[in-house]
């Protein structure tokens, strides 16, 4: 008789579990992956990623149909409207199909889904549901939680966290958002593009920290022409909600004097922060950061023997693509192969118009660790981005000044988000400027602008 139920047991089916989950069934793994959800694919497939790229997509052709910016291309469209309820259900149907395709690979690969909330009892057995499972590995891939505003109730109706902001019945007419992060634009960029006028109010001087300082910037004012009010520097002090509206009060982040904002929405973005619980962690004696992550080394391994973690729920960027390669690296590490992440090249998107991408350090990191050279290309001097009347935003290159090794590329234009990957590979593989730029590009594409701003890091673009 076997002396566990399973060799893997993963807590968690989003991008991490369900993808370390089928890695270690294909590796030969007897393999349940515990789920407490009614569907699989975790935060990322059903309140997430998904969803959230669906609004953005349907919202963008709103915008283009409704306010005009087909007819200079001759395309006249009179009298488009929205129906929200239908752009909720075309939404609705992408999620579906794709937490369905889960569930196939799942049956295919031969993972078990147990359904249920699970509890460790001891580092080896855990509670699921009303069953008790043993497995001789343990993957936690928890995922992570909003980060609550103290003070601030979320009632899902007026005040709403990301879940709430993709389920609106109607398009508010004032959406204040706290927190200029990811979120917080993504969101308030499907709103403002269906109708609503937008706030978002930052407590730092700048939106999208972490990103490189120039593509801060750059991005605030694209997002300021498209007529979204950002306050940043600014804290907000309380928020009370009476019938369908709510009082936003605010406050220069300095001290000053306060200010009200009506609204009748707000969504809090402030962050996520990763999910424990329930977990019953100390009955497994697993131990957790000062930010309440999961503590592993860089196998993935926890301080117990046998436990591991992954994701949002672990320490490092709470992305889906970190999470997913993680969920491939713990399982075959757990299958006595060697499972690698670099993560120093996990590019970020922002999925906003134009998307908003980077890889590796931002200006002011790299010049912390030495001399850099920077070239940078924009998309006015683009061929295609001119054809398409499509020219906002550049690419900027960012190489070692002694080696020409390649420390970070960041991207501002609508097609961000395809482009980073391939200085990604670049990175991975440890390309130079030079590299970049004597590799041909076809044309006429976006991603030539790639290759000249590697080439203005040589001193020699062609185009500008
Ligand atoms: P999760 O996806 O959070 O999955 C964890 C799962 O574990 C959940 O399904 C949960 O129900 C389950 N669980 C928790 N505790 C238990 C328990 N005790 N027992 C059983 N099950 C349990 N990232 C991107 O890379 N690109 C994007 O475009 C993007 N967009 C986003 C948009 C929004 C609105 C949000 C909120 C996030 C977005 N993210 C995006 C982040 C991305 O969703 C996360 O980084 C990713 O989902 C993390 O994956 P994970 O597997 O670690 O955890
Ligand atoms: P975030 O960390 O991206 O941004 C939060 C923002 O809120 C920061 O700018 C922060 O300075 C600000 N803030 C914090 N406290 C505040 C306060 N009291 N008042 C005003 N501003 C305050 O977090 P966000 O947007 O909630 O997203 C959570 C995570 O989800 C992201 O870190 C990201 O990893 C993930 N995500 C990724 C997406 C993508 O890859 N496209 C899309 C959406 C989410």
């Amino acid at each position: 008789m076997a002396e566990y139920d399973y060799d893997v047991l993963v807590i968690g089916a989003g991008p991490g579990g369900y993808v370390a989950a089928i890695r270690a069934a294909q590796l030969g793994l007897k393999t349940a992956c515990a789920e407490a959800r009614e569907t699989l694919g975790g935060t990322c497939l059903n309140v997430g990623c998904i969803p959230s790229k669906a609004l953005l997509h349907a919202s963008e052709l709103f915008e283009e149909a409704s306010h005009g910016a087909l007819a200079k291309f001759g395309v006249e469209i009179e009298g488009a409207k929205l129906n929200l309820d239908q752009m909720h259900a075309e939404k609705a149907k992408a999620v579906g199909e794709l937490t369905g395709g889960i569930e196939y690979l799942f049956k295919k690969n031969k993972v078990t889904w147990l359904k249920g909330k699970a509890a460790f009892q001891d580092s080896s057995t855990v509670q699921v549901g009303d069953q008790t499972v043993t497995a001789r590995d343990i993957v936690i891939a928890t995922g992570s939680v909003v980060t609550p505003l103290p003070g601030v109730e979320i009632d899902q109706k007026v005040v709403v966290d990301s879940t709430g902001a993709l389920a609106l019945p109607k398009v508010p007419e004032h959406l204040v958002v706290i927190g200029g992060g990811v979120i917080g634009l993504e969101l308030g960029s499907v709103w403002r593009r269906l109708g609503a006028k937008v706030t978002v109010v930052e407590y730092l001087d700048q939106i999208l920290p972490g990103f490189d300082g120039e593509v801060r910037k750059e991005s605030a004012k694209l997002f300021k022409k498209q007529g979204m009010e950002l306050k940043t520097s600014t804290k907000v002090t309380g928020v009370t909600v009476e019938g369908d509206r709510a009082t936003v009060s605010v406050e220069p982040a300095a001290g000053g004097a306060a200010e009200t904002l009506s609204a009748d929405a707000v969504l809090v973005a402030i962050g996520r922060k990763p999910n424990t619980d329930g977990l019953n962690l100390e009955a497994a004696g697993v131990k957790l950061n000062g930010r309440g992550q999961v503590e592993i080394d860089h196998d993935f391994a926890t301080n117990v023997d046998g436990v591991w973690a992954i994701g949002d729920v672990a320490p490092g960027l709470m992305l889906a693509h970190k999470a997913e390669d993680e969920g491939v690296a713990v399982a075959e590490n757990i299958a006595g192969q060697t499972g690698i992440v670099n993560h120093d090249v996990i590019p970020s998107v922002v999925y906003t118009m134009p998307e908003i991408a980077g890889v590796g350090l931002s200006e002011e990191a790299a010049k912390e660790r030495g001399e850099v050279k920077v070239g940078k290309f924009p998309f006015m001097a683009n061929s295609r981005a001119k054809t398409n009347r499509d020219t906002d935003g550049f690419v900027k290159v960012i190489a070692d000044a002694k080696t020409d090794r390649v420390l970070g590329v960041w991207i501002i234009s609508s097609l961000a988000g395809t482009m980073i990957a391939q200085a990604a590979q670049a990175m991975e593989f440890g390309a130079t400027s030079e590299d970049i730029a004597y590799t041909c590009h076809a044309h006429p594409t976006h991603a030539e602008a790639l290759k000249e701003a590697a080439m203005a890091v040589q001193g020699k673009p062609i185009h500008i």
